[in-house]
């Protein structure tokens, strides 16, 4: 009954809407409002979000939605676009930093900017309350105290967060600081950042998303996830990359709305990570493969020079099993259509052509960052973690049998501000038809610790696919839950008071409502 219902599509773009909007920019001059006069940034940007064209494909441009940066005040070089792609620009900055960025929505919905893993005031968040109309504006101002790592900013207006980023919408922040700069890692051209994502194209080259489908195919299909038919690294197809031989910093985000990735070296080299979503870890450490789900960073060490000149590397993602086994189990895909891969499908990610120049053998340091030891010990509550299950009522997934509420929160959702809590997430719905997706769970506000997980014993099945590439070291701001599973993590709520999200990083199941606030109250 599953796999044969042809899901709703619809094209991503090209409503008349969209074009009119483009010749009605306010003037930047009108967007000061907001921005705060005793506030001096160090950087000063213009953000745009907007309809555009990118070349993908031989044959018709594919309409996008896109992010333009301009720099207004600082360092020119802080800002650098991808050529050829529809991602958004990279920013860098310096920890310590004060920034200053003028969004102006350029689109014909709703729209507001997160930055996501970035500890910032309430206001400044990206929360859905916040969402300016096609033709508004917002002022961000924020100072960088983030550890150096690699972040990102994307949309975040309810129910249309799925669409945006689909549509394009995401962009790079990476921080750099004084820890980090002593370390000598791989720098410049030698520091790459790659964003994988996966997306659906038809014969006209124009992106393809879901609108949901009817029936009980269409529903199971949303309640999965949108998966696409192409891999893209940078927005690219069948990505290359010619190297150097030598030691690279490889920045990866998993910049996908639904799709995990079970990442590997095609020629069994284990991988070594030195940085996951808030920076550098204490220090590497080797995986077979490294799982990445939606909204996760890792940063791998990669020494190209004991590689021959002319060889190639790819970046796979391996085979696995995502479901703890249900109906859901045909179900895993939608929007695709004709070609499109399911979650745990095997394909190749990027090639790696290695130059012809000279080996320099890379050096990696021992020791990387300092972490503070895990302290279980001084949360409050480590009897008694505050628990979230997720659950799944009236066809759509949620947290402790709620969904979003734009300005709510239960009385069970109220933190004290410097206060150290565990938060344990449960995804043991019955171990049915609908408890045993994976959700990638995000936290604003914070940066975390993964103290422990423990899975079902009926569960295993994507347990043993996945869990020997999962890197619960160092600071995060997502992580992965697995079917079956429970996962405790141990929060800090140090930085700023006020409403802030968590929520499942599955756009499709984000854009539903899995997703609630909670209070950071003072
Ligand atoms: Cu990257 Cu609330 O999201
Ligand atoms: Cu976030
Ligand atoms: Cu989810």
């Amino acid at each position: 009954m599953h796999a044969f219902h042809a899901p709703g599509r619809r094209q991503f773009l090209g409503s008349a809407g969209a074009a009119a909007l483009l010749g009605a920019v306010p003037a930047l001059a009108h967007a000061a409002q907001g921005s705060s006069a005793n506030f001096v940034p160090d950087l000063e940007l213009a953000l745009r979000a907007a309809p555009d064209q990118v070349g993908i494909f031989r044959g018709p441009a594919t309409r996008v939605w896109r992010y333009h940066a301009k720099v207004i005040k600082g360092d020119a070089s802080a800002v650098t676009t991808l050529t050829d792609s529809y991602l958004g620009p990279i920013i860098r900055v310096r920890r310590g930093m004060r920034v200053r960025i003028h969004f102006i929505n350029q689109l014909p919905q709703p729209s507001v900017v997160h930055w996501h893993g970035m500890l910032v005031p309430e206001s400044m968040d990206g929360h859905p309350r916040f969402a300016v109309p096609p033709g508004g504006q917002i002022v961000y101002e924020f100072e960088i105290t983030n550890r150096a790592g690699t972040y990102w900013f994307h949309p975040h207006p309810h129910g249309l967060t799925g669409t945006q980023v689909y549509g394009g919408l995401a962009g790079l922040l990476i921080v750099s600081d004084e820890e980090e700069r002593a370390l000598d890692l791989p720098g410049g051209e030698h520091d790459l950042a790659l964003v994988i994502q996966d997306r659906s194209f038809g014969t006209d080259n124009q992106l393809h998303y879901v609108s949901g489908g009817g029936g009980m195919g269409g529903m199971m299909a949303r309640m999965a996830g949108f998966l696409g038919g192409q891999i893209l690294v940078n927005g690219r197809p069948d990505a290359a990359l010619d190297v150097e031989r030598r030691a690279y910093r490889l920045r990866l985000l998993n910049g996908s709305n639904s799709r995990i990735y079970k990442l590997a070296w095609n020629d069994g080299t284990p991988m070594t990570v030195i940085g996951t979503d808030g920076g550098l870890l204490a220090e590497p450490v080797t995986r077979p493969y490294v799982t990445l789900a939606p909204a996760e960073r890792v940063e791998l060490w990669v020494d190209f020079s004991v590689r021959a000149a002319g060889d190639e590397l790819r970046l796979q993602s391996l085979a696995f099993a995502a479901q703890g086994g249900s109906m859901m189990g045909g179900m895993g895909r939608m929007g695709g259509g004709a070609g499109a891969l399911d979650q745990g499908a095997a394909f190749s990610v990027l090639r790696l052509h290695m130059g012809p120049g000279a080996a320099v053998a890379g050096k990696l340091p021992a020791r990387l960052a300092r972490i503070a030891p895990l302290q279980p010990e001084q949360a409050g509550n480590l009897n008694n973690p505050r628990t979230f299950h997720v659950t799944a009522g009236g066809m759509v997934w949620g947290l402790n049998g709620r969904v979003f509420e734009m300005e709510r929160v239960a009385d069970d959702e109220v933190v004290r501000l410097g206060s150290t809590e565990v938060w344990q997430f449960v995804n043991e719905a019955g171990m049915g038809m609908m408890g045993s997706l994976p959700h990638p769970l995000h936290i604003h506000g914070v940066q975390f610790r993964v103290m422990d997980r423990r899975v079902h014993p009926q569960a295993t099945s994507a347990w043993r696919s996945l869990s020997a590439g999962l890197v619960d070291e160092g600071w995060k701001d997502t992580v992965l839950l697995m079917p079956g599973e429970r996962v405790r993590l141990l929060l800090r709520f140090a930085d700023h008071p006020g409403l802030f999200l968590y929520h499942c990083h599955n756009l499709e199941h984000e854009d539903m409502g899995m997703m609630r606030n909670f209070l950071i109250r003072a």
